[in-house]
């Protein structure tokens, strides 16, 4: 195959793809204003989270607390997950729309990235009416964090953006499908986390067909970049993971809980599950290398 023809096969299959994720778009897309029942009845002793997804889930901190306090416990933390992820899309969006700046306007692909764009607003949203439904305050941003996560979108360059998208939605999405088996969960949560888990299903397809694609033609330099720079991402989302204020506000010893919560054995398992799949892909695309993957160890990952 010449290098034109082998450019038009690779445009015509990408092209495939985008026209079968727009055509499930179409099908099978959710609004959370019409299809969420927020003012459903909260009893105030189920569980915000799978009980085995909190940090301090079998810690002695957790065995110490009452039922309630366990719960309010995971009211806070389903607060804080759904704050972070509301700026996480917003990071998404921004370098999927300073990508598009340099691409054809009439390409399928472009026009299903527009569509998921739509997806992950309409998902922010969602994040922000649950925070208000389940009765928390968001978890903001300092200025310093907002600042830092500014700067996502310019590190989303080439691989890069199909790379860092896989490593935020993929490990978040595993950890999302342990609450539609939970029989023990706010039905609030549990309409939110069906919804995101299944347009995010069509998110993570077009962001594996975008690495693979890429991966062929991208250059020496773009492939390294990637192969190491995706390493960051177990430092930002092991950061993500706790968080001192869901402590503070439970009335909790923010620094014991932070110390328990980062021994626990039991949640560091299912870090390392969540995170499996994800690291096998990156491995058979030649996205590691000793740098990243010393990182992912290092943040507990692998
Ligand atoms: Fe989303
Ligand atoms: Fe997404």
């Amino acid at each position: 195959m010449t290098i034109i023809e082998n450019r038009e096969h690779n445009i015509a299959a990408r092209d495939d793809v985008a026209d079968r994720l727009i055509a499930g778009s179409t099908r099978r897309s959710y609004n959370s204003l019409v299809d969420i029942d927020w003012d459903a009845p909260q009893d105030p002793d189920v569980f915000y989270m799978p009980r085995e997804t909190i940090s301090l889930y079998g810690t002695p901190m957790w065995n110490a607390m009452t039922h309630r306090e366990r719960v309010e416990l995971s009211r806070q933390e389903c607060a804080n997950m759904l704050s972070r992820a509301v700026w996480f899309e917003n990071t998404l969006n921004q370098g999927l729309l300073q990508v598009m700046l340099h691409q054809d306007p009439t390409s399928r692909s472009v026009h299903y990235s527009l569509t998921e764009i739509g997806d992950e607003t309409r998902h922010m949203i969602m994040f922000g009416k649950a925070v208000a439904a389940i009765g928390a305050k968001p978890y903001r941003l300092s200025l310093t964090e907002a600042l830092a996560v500014q700067a996502f979108p310019f590190a989303y360059r080439g691989l890069m953006l199909w790379v860092a998208a896989l490593c935020g939605e993929e490990t978040i999405d595993d950890t999302q499908r342990t609450y539609l088996h939970s029989e023990d969960l706010q039905p609030i949560i549990a309409q939110v986390m069906r919804i995101h888990v299944a347009e995010e299903a069509r998110h993570i397809r077009f962001a594996r067909e975008g690495v693979r694609r890429r991966v062929q033609r991208a250059s020496w330099l773009d492939r390294q970049f990637a192969a190491t720079a995706n390493g960051a991402a177990g430092f930002i989302l092991q950061r993500l993971f706790y968080d001192k204020r869901v402590y503070e506000r439970c009335g909790l010893d923010a620094n014991e809980a932070m110390r328990q919560a980062r021994a626990n054995e039991e949640v560091s398992a299912r870090r390392r599950a969540a995170f499996e799949n994800l690291y096998q892909f990156l491995e058979e695309n030649g996205l590691t290398n000793p740098i990243s993957r010393l990182t992912w160890k290092y943040f507990g990952f692998l």
